[in-house]
């Protein structure tokens, strides 16, 4: 079975050996419930170093109380099954207690990126996702991180945080892995009923013509307003937001002269779907 530690310490110890042998080291910082968009970020560490790493974490602070961190789907021997068979060199699997010992009290907030859009709607998301990645940056410094494009926002996030706080690393992302219909992978899929699974490939779709329509010149604006009515004609109970965005900064655009970005979160009986593509 794939080689798994379960404290800093020894991770430290593992890493140590490849870096006196000379050897590079990728990170694919996961929360488990693995997929093959998951799989596909850890096939591009293998690709580009010589040891990969990754972590298997459900962390509590990226989570409001209201949500899914009791229900969040964990199978921790598929997973494992899984990196063993993609070849992975070593699976970080803390406790809460090792990640968060008694007294913890730092947390790292990436100010305007992280609190527009998905740090609108779930206040307290990025700075536990911004505090969790920066740990687990520095517990294991890596020459890479990889991190998938299905989080859009959060890629930014990662990005700018690493910039900010001198973190040595190079962050690596990888396009969104879909099913045949279009559905983008996510563990969160394992919550919808059979009647939503076969409606939710309707937000990709919805998506793909509203950046056709605005990388065609259409208004921004109205385009994002029909993205909306498409999804709530199709059943979805609530749309957080669908907008076209700038792709680097995530400002506000006019039109697409300058990468841009559809983005949208919204609610498919209590299932809540991200999705996002480029224009
Ligand atoms: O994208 C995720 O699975 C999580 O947000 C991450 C980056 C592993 C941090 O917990």
């Amino acid at each position: 079975m794939v080689e798994t530690v379960r404290t800093i310490q020894e991770l430290r110890a593992v890493l140590k050996r490849w870096r006196q042998k000379g050897e590079t080291v990728g990170l694919v910082p996961t929360m488990g419930g693995l997929h093959a968009g998951h799989l596909s970020l850890v096939r591009l560490s293998r690709a580009k170093t010589m040891r990969t790493c990754v972590t298997l974490f459900v962390n509590p602070k990226q989570f409001a109380p209201t949500e899914d961190l009791d229900t969040y789907p964990r199978d921790e021997d598929g997973d494992l099954a899984k990196l063993e068979a993609e070849g992975v060199d070593l699976v970080f699997q803390p406790g809460a207690d090792e990640v968060y010992p008694a007294g913890y009290a730092t947390s790292v907030h990436v100010g305007g990126l992280g609190d527009i859009l998905e740090g609108e709607h779930r206040p307290g998301f990025f700075t536990g996702v911004a505090t969790v990645v920066t740990k687990l940056l520095v517990q294991a410094l890596p020459d890479i991180a990889v991190f998938g494009e299905k989080d859009y926002q959060q890629l930014l996030v990662i990005r700018r945080l690493t910039r900010d706080l001198d973190i040595p690393v190079r962050i690596e992302s990888v396009p969104i892995v879909r099913d045949d219909d279009g559905l983008a992978l996510s563990s969160r899929n394992a919550y919808l009923s059979d009647a939503e699974r076969k409606t939710a490939p309707v937000l990709f779709g919805t998506l793909s013509q509203v950046a056709e329509n605005v990388g065609r010149g259409a208004n921004v604006a109205e385009q994002a307003e029909w993205g909306v009515d498409q999804l709530l004609h199709a059943g979805f109970a609530g749309v957080d937001y669908l907008c076209v965005r700038d792709a680097d900064s995530l400002d506000e655009v006019s039109g697409a002269s300058r990468p841009a970005r559809v983005l949208a979160a919204a609610t498919l009986g209590s299932t809540r779907l991200i999705d996002n593509v480029a224009v």
